[in-house]
């Protein structure tokens, strides 16, 4: 889809002319006017859309109503929920060039007018035989072309991740995702087995046992002279999680292929962070394997020696994720960067806490944490933050080791929280729990079902504000 900047979007010869209107209000068609609102009684509330035929009399042939809700209730997120809704009805009706003509909305709104339309675009049919192309090709709008331009990169990143979500487990595996990192033009680092086994990194070679897929860990690096901080993030990259000899249901493993959407997500933005240039270092970091329940694989009741010397006792080898992030986390604290944030789908708990509607974030820093809470905010996305109480980590403590893998089911989220803090050292550290939020079972808003790309809006803008 490509979106065109113009002076006057309703002088376009188009396929539907989509015009706003807050409830109670008129629109600036005077057809709008006469047939919907005056005769039809459409009252413009949120998200309702009223369609109607111009029989060849203008330019542009339909014309789309959107109802944006009360003027002083409309904001920016409201903005793109709006433009996802009128690019949804426009391909059911396959419309495939697009105007909008968004009175009395400011040209403040641009960014998310685009983030909305442009993730509304996104579908993932590359397995379908017969492609039904309803994809609208050309939006005219008039808007901060700025602003416009700034959000197509985003989206891209966010399909980038969306669609490598998305992948099937057999295609997505550790070395296609390391494949795909040495392609980004950035300067990076594949670490394999054996050199993984040298660093020490026994936490996550574990989980990789039991997997016919090699593991990779993989460092890519943006890098500025005198940057103005130095950022790490890290992406859970678990290309499928069966459970491993913890072995999940089958109704808990069908999705289990998007226990990589925290790494597509950090690939997603490592992928459009030299397009922006910001002045900061960014270091993307992943550490790739499978967790499988294979021969050789990691067995309840092992005990695992970290990167930095701690040792692990397996309670369940379905807590893996926390594994493969501790030693990501070692890693990420010796590169002696300012902030380090790892984005993981860790916990069913956090998902039966806070739903789809949101990630939960826990930190070693308030101050940190409220500003990618304010940061995800203003991207489109919802973090709630959740306690990270030493109290949580009573239930971790082992007989034998320095603590074990899994606790109390309650708490779940900030139970995996506290365990990642022991791997934490002299650092601003964030962790964001995207297992509710990175893949949808049912259509959400501006998303389809599927990957949402969870955490790139926020990232990349955070990294942009630095
Ligand atoms: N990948 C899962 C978490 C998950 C669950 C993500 C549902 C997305 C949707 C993770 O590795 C896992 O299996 N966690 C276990 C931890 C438990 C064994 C302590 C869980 O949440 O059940
Ligand atoms: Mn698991
Ligand atoms: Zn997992």
């Amino acid at each position: 889809m490509e979106i065109k900047v113009v002076e006057n979007s309703k002088s376009i010869n188009c396929d539907l002319l989509v015009v706003s209107m807050f409830e109670g209000e008129k629109t600036s068609c005077e057809l709008a006017n006469k047939y919907a609102v005056d005769e039809d009684k459409f009252e413009g509330k949120f998200g309702e859309t009223y369609l109607l035929p111009t029989y060849g009399q203008e330019v542009y042939r339909k014309v789309l109503v959107l109802g944006l809700g009360k003027k002083e209730e409309f904001n920016p997120n409201k903005m793109r929920e709006a433009s996802a809704k009128a690019i949804k009805k426009a391909m059911q009706i396959e419309a495939k060039t697009v105007a909008f003509s968004l009175d009395g909305i400011e040209f403040d709104y641009s960014e998310q007018f685009t983030m909305g339309a442009l993730i509304a675009d996104y579908s993932f049919d590359k397995y379908k035989s017969e492609k039904k192309d309803k994809k609208v090709k050309e939006v005219y709008v008039q808007a901060n072309e700025a602003m416009v331009r700034k959000a197509e990169k985003i989206a891209a990143a966010m399909s980038f991740a969306r669609n490598l979500a998305n992948e099937p487990a057999q295609f997505a595996t550790p070395s296609e995702l390391a494949a795909i990192a040495c392609d980004l033009g950035l300067e990076t680092k594949i670490y394999d087995r054996e050199e993984c086994e040298h660093m020490g990194m026994g936490a996550f070679l574990a989980v990789a046992k039991g997997s016919a897929q090699e593991p990779k860990f993989i460092h890519m690096k943006y890098s500025v002279e005198n940057p103005k901080k130095r950022i790490a993030i890290i992406g859970k990259g678990i290309t499928f999680d069966s459970g491993g000899l913890d072995i999940k249901p089958p109704s808990s493993m069908l999705t289990m292929k998007d226990d990589m959407s925290a790494a597509a997500c950090v690939l997603g933005v490592m992928s459009v962070i030299k397009e922006f240039n910001p002045q900061v270092e960014v270091h993307g970091i992943i550490a790739a394997c499978e967790n499988m329940p294979g021969c050789s694989a990691y067995k309840p009741g092992d005990i695992l020696t970290a990167k930095n010397g701690k040792t692990i006792e397996i309670d369940n080898t379905d807590a893996e994720g926390r594994l493969t992030l501790a030693d990501a986390l070692c890693y990420a604290c010796e590169l002696g960067v300012d902030e380090v944030v790892d984005l993981a789908t860790l916990t069913g708990a956090c998902m039966v806490a806070l739903g789809t509607a949101a990630a939960g974030i826990m930190g070693n820093d308030d101050e940190f944490v409220s500003k990618l809470i304010d940061t995800a905010q203003r991207s489109g996305e919802r973090y709630w933050k959740l306690p990270l109480w030493d109290d949580y980590f009573e239930s971790l403590k082992s007989d034998i080791a320095d603590m074990k893998n899994t606790g109390s089911r309650w708490g779940g989220a900030s139970t995996a929280g506290c365990f990642l803090q022991k791997f934490v050292k002299d650092v601003k550290w964030a962790h964001i729990d995207i297992a509710g939020t990175a893949f949808l079972e049912k259509p959400q808003k501006e998303f389809i079902k599927g990957a949402t790309g969870a955490g790139v809006r926020t990232l990349l803008n955070y990294i942009l504000e630095q």
